[in-house]
């Protein structure tokens, strides 16, 4: 299989752009850079990279196991410049130690599922293909999006579609999933698809597939997305080196909003506001890159509609860690290499 036909990395010229200055100061002061990429993916983002720079290093970080092998197979020719480490994106440490470093130069997060992942016969994450209900991106874990389905009560179900989802018939959806499960096991994503067409007023149905939501959530849900993120977001801060780079490519509300808080913490004054002067402990440990968030151009979103929701983020690391600044936990509950 030829992992760059299955997915076409997004707002790479950007990533690129963003990440090199970090990278050459590395190499002037005589270092060889590494940067962790916490989302390989099919490895397009890591291939340009390791292309570009001839000294680099990339840890890549994914938590999918065909994605690692894939990947492994792409990027073969660049020797141990690439070290590919199997585990959820918080633990950077990890990439840090394959990669034999305390700190890297860049790190990229790439969020959300890949076209591999999404184009998978069965691993049920895309209401176009009738799949298995799985939706789990590593192997790891019970949970499945049809053991939610079983499982939950019509008010978590509702929750769930409603704050991972936003979906305004979350409670409708809930009760006819209820309903159809004591008939019959749901156990495929044709399955539940039917059951929430048929739920959607036909005054509604002309409102973007009714399953697309309720898929979004479930994915999240199975995945534990957005805690992975919330605790991802410090590990990364607290890894760079200083003059270090981060870029965040999001493709929801949910998650663009946790990557810009936490940027945005990092890259204030934690100074009292009567203090007549900011102590050195005080001053933020960021500078941001970006004003905002970054969207894809018009030509990419032609070019590749899955570019069309994307927010770039990116932020530099002016300064080292207090002491006393909460370190990556080593014991978070990472996927096994
Ligand atoms: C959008 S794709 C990355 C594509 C990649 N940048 C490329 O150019 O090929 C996102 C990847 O991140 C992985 N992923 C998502 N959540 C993860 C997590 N919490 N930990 C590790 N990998 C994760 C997925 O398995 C998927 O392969």
């Amino acid at each position: 299989m030829d992992a760059s036909a299955l997915h076409t990395p997004v707002m790479l010229e950007r990533t690129l752009a963003l990440l090199a200055p970090a990278i050459d100061a590395a190499v002037t002061a005589g270092r060889a850079p590494v940067v962790v990429d916490g989302t390989l993916g099919m490895g397009g983002h890591t291939e340009a990279m390791l292309a570009a720079h001839p000294t680099l290093v990339v840890a890549g970080i994914d938590r999918d196991p065909d994605a690692i092998r894939l990947a492994r197979q792409r990027l073969a020719p660049f020797g141990e410049r690439f070290v590919p480490v199997q585990t959820t994106y918080d633990r950077i440490d990890l990439a840090l130690d394959a990669a034999g470093v305390v700190a890297a130069d860049g790190i990229l997060l790439d969020l959300g599922v890949s076209s591999l992942q999404l184009d998978a016969a069965d691993r049920g994450f895309a209401y176009a293909k009738d799949a298995p209900l799985d939706m789990r991106m590593g192997q790891a874990g019970d949970v499945t999006a049809a053991s939610i389905i079983a499982e939950r009560s019509d008010r978590e179900l509702s929750r769930l579609f409603r704050v991972y989802g936003d979906e305004k018939l979350a409670d409708r959806y809930a009760r006819a999933i209820v309903a159809a499960r004591a008939e019959a096991p749901i156990e495929t994503s044709a399955q539940l698809v039917d059951i929430l067409q048929a739920a959607t007023p036909r005054a509604l149905s002309n409102q973007g597939h009714p399953a697309k939501r309720v898929f979004q959530a479930l994915r999240i849900e199975v995945n534990q997305e957005l805690a992975i993120l919330e605790r991802t977001m410090p590990a990364a801060i607290d890894a760079l080196a200083v003059g270090g780079r981060l870029v965040v490519l999001a493709y929801q509300s949910l998650e663009d909003r946790i990557v810009k808080r936490a940027l945005q913490a990092a890259a204030a004054s934690t100074a009292p506001r009567d203090l007549p002067v900011e102590l050195p402990e005080h001053a933020p440990h960021l500078r941001l890159l970006v004003r905002g968030a970054e969207l894809a151009d018009d030509a990419e979103r032609a070019r590749n509609p899955r570019s069309a929701p994307v927010r770039l983020r990116s932020a530099e690391r002016i300064r080292p860690v207090n002491a006393s600044a909460s370190k990556t936990p080593a014991s978070s509950p990472g996927e096994p290499s």
